[in-house]
């Protein structure tokens, strides 16, 4: 994207309907953009829409599985039959998996590598041509620490979400070179942000947590929404194939 933000910018954003992914959401039409939200078909998916639309944010909802192949196609295929071109790609969705090798069952692992790494190369597949052709564009890709650290007692995930997440860095470094020079493509890896994915865990270890982030605060969805508005709108961009931890301090390295 080499213009300035501006109300024809167009942002597709997976995992929208709540969590951080909806943060991102609320960032970037406060922006400016008009926003595609993809998740799971679930009634909070048209809530969050609902009610973005009702303070008067141009956004549509797309729901559907980011792991189904063709389904992503004809959901892009909207977007740009009703907006007309796809700006930014903030690949979000993700499934926690809580089970180790010994646990864990083969259906269980292909839906995680399922969900957090081929959804991923689903919605890539899908806007790179839109991008490519307009001539900009921006993909911003949600990791996580675990993708580096294992994961930590504490953590929500075991050994098959590290791996999905630690897919998702070769991925966002293998596409910026690919799509250079004309679309960026970055990664953010969360620390521990409370939502509705880690409240749970978060409420059961929070002081045991709290020690081990400098900054002394858990996270929360905005902590990394802003640095996906970051991401999509800095201007001039000089950044891709970056991974940025956002975390706190959790994860110095
Ligand atoms: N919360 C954290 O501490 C943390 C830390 C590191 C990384 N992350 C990553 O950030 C992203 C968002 O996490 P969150 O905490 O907001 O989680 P969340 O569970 O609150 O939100 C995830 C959203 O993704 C959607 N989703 C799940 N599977 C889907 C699928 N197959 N197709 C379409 N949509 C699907 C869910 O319906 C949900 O709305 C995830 O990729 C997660 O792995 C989160």
């Amino acid at each position: 994207m080499q213009t300035d933000v501006n109300d024809r910018n167009v942002a597709v954003v997976t995992g929208a309907a709540r969590g951080i992914g909806l943060a991102c959401v609320k960032r970037l039409a406060a922006k400016g953009f008009r926003v595609a939200m993809a998740d799971i078909g679930s009634p909070q998916l048209a809530e969050s829409a609902a009610a973005l639309q009702a303070q008067g944010w141009d956004v549509m909802t797309l729901p559907g599985d980011v792991g189904h192949f063709d389904a992503v196609q004809q959901q892009a295929a909207l977007v740009l039959s009703r907006y007309g071109r796809i700006d930014v790609l903030v690949n979000n969705a993700g499934i926690s998996q809580p089970k180790g090798l010994l646990d864990i069952s083969e259906a269980e692992w292909d839906r995680t590598i399922m969900v957090n790494l081929k959804g991923f190369f689903n919605w890539c597949k899908a806007v790179a041509p839109a991008m490519l052709a307009q001539g900009g564009g921006r993909i911003i890709n949600m990791s996580s620490i675990s993708a580096t650290t294992g994961g930590s007692a504490e953590a929500v995930s075991k050994f098959s979400y590290c791996a999905s997440k630690a897919g998702v860095l070769g991925l966002t470094r293998g596409l910026a070179k690919e799509l250079a020079p004309t679309v960026t493509v970055n990664a953010i890896c969360p620390g521990s942000i409370r939502t509705d994915l880690t409240e749970a865990l978060i409420s059961a270890n929070h002081d045991q947590i709290l020690q081990t982030i400098p900054l002394k605060r858990i996270g929360t969805p905005d902590d990394i929404a802003v640095v996906v508005e970051f991401l999509a709108t800095v201007n001039p961009c000089f950044i891709t194939g970056e991974v940025i931890d956002v975390d706190g301090g959790q994860w110095v390295n």
